[in-house]
């Protein structure tokens, strides 16, 4: 069965899902940062990563994926990924919940293949190992691995993803093989970082790091984005978004080839996590939105220099954060995150506000 046949209001539910684990994991970070929020408990505090990584962007992503393909099976996996990311914050349906996420993960996997096989190209293989690296953070998650020795590999998954669909456009732009080969050495850097940390964690994640650095340089390099500089609009703001998030991909590549030994807790930690999820992630979410939500929910967007206040708020909240960690005020950090939590409700707002002056469908 085609989407065609599938009601547009059920891709705005698994929006809708993906969101629930986006407030509640904002709430459960606000929560482990040292604001006071209601009805805080460890278990909330706990589930913050799983919430963001696989809860909010697996769903998202997964559901995009589907809506691409057309086919109503694809949707069980954001069904899934928003389902077991709900039961993560009830105690006694926890383990469920991990092993929906775990399904969702192995469901994005078999997708892949399916691409890999039906329409091949390098981008696809790339976005492919990504899901495999989605699978195996949630695999050593569920095995009882320390969250901080699952997030390289949830990074991997959206590093990869990110990059996969980036290349596909720079695709565009006859790149010269040798440009392809320095992609692909620095991802299989990546991939080789991800798997010595297994047993020399902090030489693994350096390498990993280095690779990020690589990644960055050749985004801001090669990617399309350039070329919308030059433009107005949509398309210069998207540029300029996407471009700012390879700045912070480069920042977090740096801080992971010199920080990887503190890649457990603590001050380093959040900077080397969030310049790379906030900074390099969300900055890829907010470029992308107005492009890829009108498809998936039925609804037009509209173009607004507003879509600007989100972008910059997020960039300032970000280096109050990271350089409160240089600067060790841990005000700073708390202020910082506060602020990155109010640029993505921000954007929330921007956004209904851009669908609500747009001519309707
Ligand atoms: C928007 C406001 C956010 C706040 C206030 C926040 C807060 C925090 C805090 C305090 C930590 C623990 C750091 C430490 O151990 O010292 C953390 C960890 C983490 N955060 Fe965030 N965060 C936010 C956004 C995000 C986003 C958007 C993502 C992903 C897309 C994310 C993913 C993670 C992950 C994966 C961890 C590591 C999990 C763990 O070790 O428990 N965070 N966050």
């Amino acid at each position: 069965m085609t989407v065609g046949a599938f009601p547009k209001f059920r891709s705005r539910l698994f929006v809708f899902l993906g969101g629930v684990s986006l407030v509640a994991g904002i709430y459960s970070g606000l929560a482990r940062i040292g604001w006071y929020v209601p009805l805080r408990s460890e278990l909330m505090e706990t589930v913050h990563g799983p919430l963001m990584l696989s809860g909010f962007l697996g769903t998202v992503i997964s559901l995009e994926r589907a809506v691409a393909l057309r086919h109503v099976t694809a949707f069980l996996i954001p069904a899934m990924s928003g389902t077991g990311a709900f039961l993560l914050l009830f105690e006694p349906l926890y383990s469920v919940g991990q092993l929906l996420l775990l399904g969702a993960s192995l469901g994005l996997v078999v997708l892949f293949l399916y691409l890999v096989r039906s329409h091949g190209g390098f981008h696809v293989g790339v976005m492919a190992v990504g899901a495999v690296l989605w699978l195996v953070g949630n695999y050593l998650w569920r095995e009882g691995n320390l969250l901080y020795q699952c997030v390289p590999w949830w990074a991997g998954f959206l590093l990869l993803t990110i990059a996969g669909e980036r290349l596909e456009l720079s695709r565009l732009l006859s790149l010269p093989p040798t440009t392809r080969k320095v992609f692909l050495g620095s991802v299989l850097l990546f991939l080789a970082g991800l798997a010595s940390s297994r047993f020399f964690f902090a030489e693994g994640l350096r390498a990993s790091g280095a690779a990020m650095l690589l990644v960055a340089f050749w985004l801001l390099r090669h990617d399309m984005a350039r070329l919308n500089l030059r433009q107005q609009g949509l398309p210069r703001f998207m540029g300029r978004t996407l471009m700012g998030g390879y700045a912070w991909l480069a920042v977090s590549g740096v801080l992971w080839l010199f920080f990887a030994a503190r890649f457990d807790t603590g001050p380093f930690y959040d900077a080397m996590i969030h310049t790379f999820f906030l900074g390099f992630v969300f900055s890829m979410i907010f470029a992308h939105a107005p492009i890829i939500l009108p498809p998936v929910l039925g609804f037009r967007m509209a173009f607004a220099p507003s879509f600007y206040v989100h972008v910059g708020l997020l960039h300032a909240s970000l280096l109050l954060r990271s350089g409160g960690v240089l600067l060790a005020s841990q005000e700073a950090q708390q202020w910082g995150a506060l602020f990155n939590a109010f640029s993505i409700l921000v954007f929330v707002l921007v956004s209904v506000r851009a669908v609500s002056s747009a001519t309707p469908r």
